[in-house]
């Protein structure tokens, strides 16, 4: 791993779903890994691809399939896995976790936004039990990256994540009490593994639809998912070139 003062050589890339990861792979131009140069376990569907790009090495991971259903393993617990066997095996100095998010409208959000997440939180972990309340749901901090910030111009946000698309009451309840912009399925499971391993992360996240809107979540959500993909992939790509030759002390 980089020290703080030394530039950072290795980028981690961590997408849930294939759509969101393809543009990425041909602008960095990544090959995938060949299963018999793998990195991951056997009979893990992780897929990675990588390449260099500028004076970095990338390797863009994605859980890849749910073996039974066949659709990408969105989701914590996918999430989760993937992260803590690429960190461990990859031996990253950044992870930056792209995807698309759902936006509150109250909190400012709108379609086609790029936010990077200050804080992260789970909102489907409800645990009424002193501590363990806090541990379930309480906010934690990222890794602050003002140089990032200031120089690519995207939003800042609160970031909440739970295992569903859509929001039940009381999943609303958390996600109001902790001032969440944004709403994904991964980013507080990302970093919770990145924080268990001290490697610094970043979440950038695009937003598909509005949670707090007129419309079938799942209806934006797809209607929106390609064009907000390009948005996505456009930011992540300047993200890795401001990077690219800096060290973690200067984002
Ligand atoms: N990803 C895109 N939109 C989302 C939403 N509304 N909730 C959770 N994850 C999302």
């Amino acid at each position: 791993m980089a020290s703080e003062a030394g530039p950072i050589s290795k980028v981690l890339i961590v997408v849930a779903m294939q759509t969101e990861a393809m543009p990425l792979v041909s602008k960095f131009k990544l090959v995938e890994a060949p299963a018999h140069e793998s990195t991951f376990p056997k009979g893990a569907p992780w897929v990675r691809y990588h390449g260099n790009y500028k004076d970095l090495h990338i390797d863009l991971v994605l859980p890849g399939k749910d073996a039974v259903f066949g659709v990408d393993s969105v989701g914590t617990v996918s999430a989760a896995l993937v992260t803590s066997f690429s960190i461990q095996t990859l031996k990253p100095d950044l992870i930056i976790n792209a995807g698309t998010a759902g936006g509150f409208k109250a909190k400012g959000a709108s379609i086609g936004d790029v936010f990077l997440a200050s804080d992260v939180a789970f909102h489907d972990r409800r645990i009424p039990i002193p501590v363990f309340d806090m541990y379930g749901t309480g906010a934690r901090k990222t890794f602050t990256a003002p140089n990032i910030l200031k120089e690519l111009n995207l939003k800042v946000g609160k970031l909440s994540t739970g295992d569903s698309l859509d929001m039940s009451p009381h999943d609303e309840e958390v996600i109001l009490s902790n001032d969440a912009t944004i709403k994904d399925m991964e980013g507080a499971a990302v970093a919770y593994v990145a924080d268990m391993f001290s490697t610094p992360a970043i979440f950038v996240k695009a937003v598909t639809d509005i949670v707090d809107g007129e419309k079938p979540t799942s209806e934006e959500f797809l209607q929106n998912l390609i064009a907000v993909t390009a948005a996505l992939d456009l930011a992540v790509t300047r993200v890795v070139e401001f990077i690219s030759g800096k060290s973690i002390s200067d984002l």
